[in-house]
């Protein structure tokens, strides 16, 4: 990434406010390379030189990547005057890292989300022609069968006359729980193409996104930074 300013490196991590990181290199307790940096405007490279903040290495990552399991009834939208989002479900230094859901899932969805400050990984991955593979599980108030595999298999038109691409369903059970796989993300699509096939979802929940699996150790509004091999699968700056 090369040299910037060490206010905003500091800051970049989410620890410390610009004002804060200010002052804690006019304190001296910022170290560049073993010397005492002078002042926030002193610029390093977070890759070539070793920063240390009260003898602690600085922990300098350009992006954030963070996989939240999203609990029903918590907006996919990073601030709403009246309702909770997802990012009130993060802490205030990670808040403040300017992290965006990629996608989003309905209010009531549950589920596996990734939120990130890296905006061009975030573009591809919604990309129409990136095609992530999207898996959700659901519970439907009816028995799906093979005949909805078919239909599903071939492409589902909506009731607005979109066409889906081919989506893969899985039948779980007695065919009430169903698993599906879309390689597009349209509005409502799930609860859209069981419509379509006479069916109502009952509970939805995002299980995988391209690479990324949803942590079974997550509870609902749980999070975590995902790992290096995870940052590296799905395409982002480790
Ligand atoms: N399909 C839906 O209907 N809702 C979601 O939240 C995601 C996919």
């Amino acid at each position: 990434m090369g040299k910037e300013r060490l206010d905003k490196l500091l800051a970049a991590t989410g620890r410390w406010s610009r004002r804060e990181a200010k002052e804690l290199i006019r304190q001296g307790r910022v170290l560049v390379d073993g010397a005492a940096a002078g002042s926030g405007e002193e610029k390093a490279d977070p890759a070539a030189s070793e920063i240390l903040v009260d003898g602690l290495p600085l922990g300098y990552r350009e992006y954030t990547y963070i996989m939240l399991h999203k609990p029903a009834g918590v907006l996919t939208a990073t601030e709403d005057r009246r309702q909770r989002t997802v990012l009130d479900l993060l802490p205030p230094e990670l808040r403040r890292r300017g992290l965006s859901p990629v996608g989003r899932l309905d209010r009531d969805t549950e589920g596996l989300l990734l939120l990130t400050n890296d905006g061009a990984l975030a573009h591809r991955l919604l990309a129409p022609r990136s095609h992530v593979d999207k898996v959700y599980y659901a519970r439907v108030d009816r028995v799906l069968g093979p005949a909805d595999q078919a239909a599903f298999a071939a492409g589902i038109t909506l009731e607005d006359g979109l066409v889906c691409m081919p989506a893969e369903l899985k039948l779980l059970g007695d065919g009430s729980e169903v698993l599906v796989t879309l390689h597009e993300g349209k509005f409502h699509q799930i609860k859209r193409m069981i419509a379509s096939r006479g069916g109502a979802v009952c509970y939805l929940k995002r299980i995988a996104m391209g690479p990324l699996a949803l942590d079974p150790a997550l509870d609902r509004g749980e999070y975590r930074a995902l790992t290096e091999e995870e940052v590296v699968k799905i395409g982002g700056k480790p």
